[in-house]
Order: C-alpha cells, then structure tokens, then sequence
C-alpha cells in the first residue's frame, strides 16, 4: 500500500487504515526487518505547538526505521508569518524527504501539502489528530478481536482528538458514542461527514449531551477539556464547572460496563479522569496508546516511501 500524504482520517479508506493498522502491528513485532527501511532519509519535523510523545515517538520511530529526523521548534514563529507557508514548503522540500507538522490551523497543513514536493504528516491541528487516532486502533485492535463489533465512546470536548476517532471509526464500522456538553460539539460539518461515513460503513454513530445515555461500551475515552491554543484563564472556572458531569471515573467505567479507558494525554487528573482509574493497571490503556504512537507512525512513514 502506499500513501501520498497523511493528513486527515477522512481522506483514507477503510481498507488503508485496516492496512496501516497490520503493518504497525507487524513493526512492532519485527522491528529490525524494516531497520532500513528509512535509509538515507531526512524527516523535517515542525512544531508549532509543545509535544512530548509525539516530538519524542517520532523521532525514535523514525531512528528506528534507520532515517534521521529534525526538529524545528517555535524559532521560526508561527507557520506563514516569517515566510509563506508555500515557501516553507518549498524550501523544506529541497532537503527532506517527508515533513511531519504540528500547527494551531489545519489550513497550514493543507498549505505545506499543497506546495511541499515531499509527503506531509499531519502531526496535529485544529481539527484532525490522526496519528493519535490510528495508533488508539492498533491499541483497541489488540484487546479486541474483532474491531468491527467494538463499541467506543469519547466523553468530553467535541475535538481534534474526537474528530479523528470518530471518522477513522465510522470508516472501519465500529460503533461511536460521542457525549459532549452542550457548547462543545465537533462542528455541523464534521458531524454530518461522520454520520455519512457511518452509513456507509454500516456502523452506528450516536451523538448526545446526556451523559446518562453512556449505554453499554466496550473502551471509554477522553481528552483534555481544553485544547492547546484555545487557552482561556477567564474561563476556566466555567470551564471545570460544566464538564465536571462528564469526567471519566470508575463508577462510568461500571455503569457503562467499559473494560478499557483510553486518553491521548497529556491527562488533567481529577478533571477529565480521575486519578485512580488512569493509573488502574487493569484498566488503563494509556501507555500501550503512547508506544503504539511510534509503531503507527512507523506504518505510515514506511508507507509513504512504499512507492518510491
Ligand atoms: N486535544 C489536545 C490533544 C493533545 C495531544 C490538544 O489539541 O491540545
């Protein structure tokens, strides 16, 4: 399989990302058969936002891989300020052989895609997550057997996270509850894009405010209540007082009768979930999601240069 660009879960097919999903798995049992795989290799890797696991799984993965990655951090400020975006492009495309980037708007990524002759990954933005999403179904491929009969629900704010899990869901036919406070839904358009994409997939997707129509699931996540870049300290005690209701704890765990509880973290403990249930060994998926990121990855980045 090959890929041109990694940028949105909805620009994928289902048969792409049950693909995506085997060869990460195989990765990471076989890790040194694709140490070469990168060889020779320069990945640019813009952040224009803080990471830890990202920053850190990309990297490696890509070391892994046998390639060599750079890290550009803020000193170039904010992408399309010091120089267009479309020459930021250009100019990383006469050294790297892909770009990895992180950015508060999803236009910068459509941008370097658009004028970057290299692939481009989407590292994060406004709206899509799909490195996280991808690497939490290689997570939930792993506790589960069948993917197609896993009932996943995100609680919290309607998201970059949630978006991306909610399309990469509705394309694989997984059933998706979405529970978001009212105020903090995804937007019409993207509700609306994975209402179609459950219909076609034959899954069912429920979107409510009421937290009480959990119903029955199988993997519970969530997501910080307050994304980077949309920081608010005048807001905050709003903030806390109406998503309160919707933390994640065990006695939700219980009533939903959910097995496993998933986060991208970084996790505000005792806000979004508790404490007590992120650290449940049992429970608690969180650091499998945080490695599979690098395998996932890896899938892709391989992919990408599949063609070549
Ligand atoms: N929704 C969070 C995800 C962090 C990995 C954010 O954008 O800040």
């Amino acid at each position: 399989m090959s890929l041109s660009h990694f940028l949105a879960d909805d620009q994928l097919s289902k048969t792409q990302i049950l693909g995506l999903i085997a060869l990460a798995k195989d990765i990471k049992q076989h890790p040194t058969s694709y140490n070469q795989k990168l060889a020779g290799k320069s990945v640019a890797m813009i952040f224009e936002k803080p990471s830890l696991r990202t920053h850190v799984s990309f990297d490696m993965g890509i070391n892994k891989l046998g390639g060599h990655a750079l890290y550009l951090g803020q000193q170039n400020g904010k992408l399309g300020e010091r120089e267009r975006v479309s020459d930021y492009a250009k100019n990383l495309s006469c050294y790297a052989d892909a770009i990895v980037a992180r950015v508060f708007e999803n236009s910068a990524i459509e941008g370097l895609a658009q004028h970057a002759s290299v692939p481009v990954i989407n590292a994060l933005c406004n709206v899509y997550h799909p490195c996280q999403a991808l690497a939490d179904f290689v997570t939930l491929s792993e506790h589960f057997t069948d993917l197609s009969a896993v009932k996943l629900a995100y609680i919290g704010d309607g998201n970059n996270v949630s978006n991306s899990l909610m399309l990469m869901a509705a394309i694989l036919g997984v059933d998706f509850t979405l529970i978001c406070p009212e105020g903090h839904s995804p937007s019409a358009v993207m509700l609306t894009k994975v209402q179609q994409l459950a219909n076609a997939s034959g899954s069912v997707f429920t979107f409510t405010s009421n937290i009480n129509n959990i119903g029955k699931q199988d993997a519970i996540y969530t997501d910080t209540w307050v994304s980077m870049g949309d920081e608010n300290s005048s807001e905050k005690a709003n903030i806390l007082a109406k998503f309160m209701p919707y933390q994640v704890n065990h006695q939700l765990m219980d009533k939903a009768q959910a097995s496993i509880v998933m986060h991208c973290q970084p996790a505000h403990l005792e806000e979004e979930i508790t404490t007590a249930l992120f650290d449940d060994e049992e429970k608690s998926v969180v650091f499998q999601e945080a490695e599979n990121r690098m395998w996932a990855q890896c899938a892709v980045l391989v992919s990408l240069f599949a063609n070549e």
